[in-house]
């Protein structure tokens, strides 16, 4: 087994996965999770909308100055915080009296996030659904000297990890994409402990995407349906969330909430 993997559980009969040398394997059902150059392919849903190939397709560039950092630009507006990572890593308060926190990194992509935030806790697992940003995400981690990193290829509305198995969530720049929000939201709620926060950004439909063309493009080119600020309140509550706290820059919303 990786030292570094967290326990992942069978979603049919909730039994720890065993680690073999090509595969992970349920003691008591026949499920059965490949290994692909070390990283568990959990079964997803059939991709229909245009995003799961296109994120396969845009890994390349992701993290080049083509992409993440003008969207950025574009959508967060003149007052969003320069560095989001930091933003976002301050939200989830990773001091935890000393303890070393359990971090999920919730479609992590090309692992930006995964790695900013490596160096600080006690473990962190990356999931995403496009088998080509977790190419490259276990690719720049390598080449960036850090290994205390896993990465797995998951759907976020159906995580396989024990009830409580984490002390924070991060989700960013995503939320928006997942075919079933609500799904995910109670996903991320069972797998965060007692006492433990959800944190990260979302796009909403203010700013560039109150425009309805703007928005058309990001529905078709992404599948990206930006949220109702009070909706996504609402959607959090409905998931369990308490301490809601938003931040809204332009149509990028940093989001905190907790776990009673
Ligand atoms: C805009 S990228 C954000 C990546 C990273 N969190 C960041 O901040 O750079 C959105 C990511 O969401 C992933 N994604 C979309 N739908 C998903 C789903 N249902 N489950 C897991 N990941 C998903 C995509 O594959 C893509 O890597
Ligand atoms: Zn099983």
């Amino acid at each position: 087994m990786d030292a570094t993997a967290p326990e992942y559980v069978c979603r049919h009969c909730d039994r720890h996965l065993n680690w073999q040398e090509d595969a992970l394997c349920c003691p008591n059902c026949e499920q059965t999770v490949p290994l692909e150059d070390g990283i568990p392919r959990f079964p997803t849903p059939e991709v229909t909308g245009s995003s799961g190939t296109v994120f396969d397709w845009l890994a390349p560039v992701y993290e080049t100055p083509l992409w993440f950092e003008p969207l950025y630009r574009f959508v967060g507006g003149p007052t969003a915080p320069w560095n989001d990572r930091s933003r976002i890593a301050s939200l989830l308060d990773l001091e935890d009296d000393g303890r070393d926190v359990t971090v999920l990194d919730v479609a992590c992509g090309t692992g930006r996030f995964t790695r900013h935030i490596a160096d600080d806790v006690g473990s962190v697992t990356g999931i995403d659904i496009a088998d080509g940003m977790l190419e490259r995400a276990q690719r720049y981690a390598g080449r960036d000297g850090i290994d205390d990193v896993a990465f797995a290829r998951m759907s976020a509305d159906e995580l396989w990890f024990d009830a409580d198995a984490f002390d924070r969530v991060a989700c960013c720049w995503a939320l928006h994409l997942f075919p079933d929000v609500d799904a995910a939201l109670g996903e991320i709620h069972r797998v965060l402990q007692p006492g433990g926060r959800f944190a990260g950004g979302a796009l909403v439909d203010e700013f560039v995407f109150d425009v309805p063309p703007v928005r058309a493009v990001a529905r078709g080119a992404l599948d990206a349906e930006p949220f109702d600020v009070e909706g996504l309140r609402e959607r959090l509550r409905a998931a369990g969330f308490s301490r809601i706290d938003f931040d809204r820059r332009g149509a990028a919303l940093f989001f905190r909430a907790d776990v009673e």
